[in-house]
């Protein structure tokens, strides 16, 4: 089997948390008198913040570093989506302990979600944590740190409507210097009744585009070659010059100045360079529209793939889950991502096994939604209940959880026979791919994706990251394409 999917520990993570590694920070010194050790947990929005985090410390006089034995202050940046998540950080924060009995100045701080998310409570259930700050209070760090220093506890948590840091320089953290991720906007408004983000990451606001392209361009100047724009829903995005949100009119009657939709913005990042390939995620079904897929198609270096969550295949329970589409429409949509973009296209999804009075008929829908659609890839779970949400509210959480592991499991493996099938497609033909990096099994072998965000592997020859090779695939798993170099 694939190991993209037969790590359960793996697949319990979504496209925007599907790192293998733990991001922490790097080791650096430039003489500075504090340490600062962070590690990020949960989305790659979660990754990025953890970056302007840096920054911002980085300013108040911090070297970074890799070793956690080494640190001043400790940051946690936690994720709350499913409860594993929050057990995962929890125990971290059992072994900060230990830490903190070896060292008594030692700070400990709570960021992300899961400090948005209990606030104040935080610091009650775990004595060891000084600092708990929210998604949009990064800006305030110095000042909870200098309170922890004088030895209070220091909280904010407030969520703000305009924060998005756009002038903040993000410092890289496990960054293979080929591939990176800007956050193009903030929070979500659209309240699926599983989810606890809307809670734990605020309303959503967008980020000034000149202020994006301003980072895309210094990030090629410095040798990059792709970034994927991010945000919990990324076709939603919608820069007001006036503030505020107007769905309608696209030019400003007060200023005269165009809105820019996300369409709009794609277009500008992919005109940067053609060398500069550009990914998107997380796109919301209800959301991506034509004028989308046909900037997708316009131009060469914005990849043909799309990560389109369905997290269900059941009309009655995507309608409790408030996604706002059903069965059909979200099929109606597969069909036109395929009659503007082709076959080639990829396009990946999430599933949620067992959520609330899910009927094993209801199951199999999702099952034969797959089917038609012929995932490349997907993230899949077991329904989680999160405290505080629509569904928590509602619903009883009322699959057995041997039943939610069964259907995951039958999710699992129609999954990897569909990825297995989709991979064979591209068996015989030549492939563009942008190098990352050595492949994890070998040194003698080389890795990157080709445009549909497939990994495929071929051998190292003179070929460095960053290059751009073409590369015929001789065989598959149900995880990798296989090939080598015809450049
Ligand atoms: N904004 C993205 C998803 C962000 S969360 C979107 O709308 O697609 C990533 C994925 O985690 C979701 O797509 C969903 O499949 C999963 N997820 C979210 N809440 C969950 C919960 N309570 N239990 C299980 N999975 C959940
Ligand atoms: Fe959560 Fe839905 Fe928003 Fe995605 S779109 S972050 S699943 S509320
Ligand atoms: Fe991301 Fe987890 Fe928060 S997925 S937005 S870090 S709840």
């Amino acid at each position: 089997m694939g190991e993209l999917i037969s790590d359960i520990d793996f697949i319990d993570r979504s496209a925007m948390e599907a790192s293998e590694t733990i991001p922490i920070s790097v080791e650096e010194n430039t003489g500075k008198t504090k340490k600062l050790y962070i590690e990020s947990y949960g989305c790659q929005m979660n990754f990025s913040d953890s970056e302007i985090v840096t920054s911002i410390l980085k300013k108040e006089g911090f070297d970074t570093t890799s070793n956690i034995e080494n640190a001043d202050v400790i940051f946690i940046n936690t994720c709350s989506i499913r409860e594993k998540a929050e057990q995962r950080v929890r125990k971290r924060l059992q072994y900060f302990k230990v830490l903190k009995i070896k060292k008594p100045d030692l700070t400990v701080g709570v960021l992300g979600c899961m400090a948005e998310r209990l606030k104040t409570k935080l610091l009650e259930e775990e004595e060891i944590v000084d600092i708990v700050a929210g998604p949009d209070a990064y800006r305030d760090l110095p000042n909870l740190i200098n309170q922890a220093d004088d030895g209070l506890k220091a909280v904010n948590t407030f969520l703000s409507r305009e924060e998005t840091y756009a002038d903040i320089n993000p410092i890289r953290l496990n960054s293979n210097g080929v591939t990176a991720f800007i956050s193009i906007m903030r929070g979500c408004d659209n309240m699926c009744s599983f989810c606890v983000v809307p809670y734990t990451r605020g309303r959503e606001r967008s980020r000034d585009p000149s202020s994006i392209i301003y980072e895309a361009k210094r990030i090629f100047d410095q040798g990059y070659r792709e970034v994927t724009l991010l945000g919990q829903n990324v076709d939603s995005y919608n820069w007001d010059p006036q503030g505020g949100k107007h769905e309608t009119s696209s030019i400003d009657k007060r200023t005269g100045k165009a809105h820019i939709k996300f369409a709009q913005l794609l277009e500008m990042v992919a005109k940067i360079d053609p060398e500069l390939r550009v990914r998107f995620s997380t796109s919301h079904p209800k959301d991506i529209t034509d004028d989308v897929l046909f900037t997708i198609n316009k131009y060469e270096n914005i990849c043909k793939h799309i990560h389109l969550p369905v997290q269900s295949g059941s009309s009655r329970i995507l309608g409790l889950m408030k996604r706002t589409y059903d069965r059909e429409w979200y099929l109606k949509k597969v069909r036109r991502i395929r009659e503007i973009l082709g076959n080639d296209c990829g396009i990946s999804s999430d599933m949620i096994a067992g959520f609330c009075s899910e009927t094993d008929g209801e199951h199999k829908e999702t099952l034969s939604l797959m089917d038609y659609v012929k995932y490349d890839f997907s993230y899949m779970f077991v329904y989680s209940e999160r405290p505080g949400t629509l569904a928590a509210k509602k619903f009883a959480d009322d699959i057995p959880e041997q039943v939610k592991k069964k259907r995951l499991q039958e999710i699992i493996e129609k999954q990897q026979a569909l990825s297995l099938e989709r991979n064979y497609r591209d068996v015989n033909k030549v492939h563009r791919v942008l190098i990352e990096g050595y492949s994890k099994r070998s040194n003698d072998h080389l890795q990157g994706r080709n445009s549909a965000n497939k990994v495929i592997v071929f051998p190292k020859k003179n070929y460095k990251k960053g290059m751009y090779v073409s590369v015929l695939v001789e065989s598959c798993t149900a995880a990798t394409l296989i090939g080598i170099t015809v450049t």
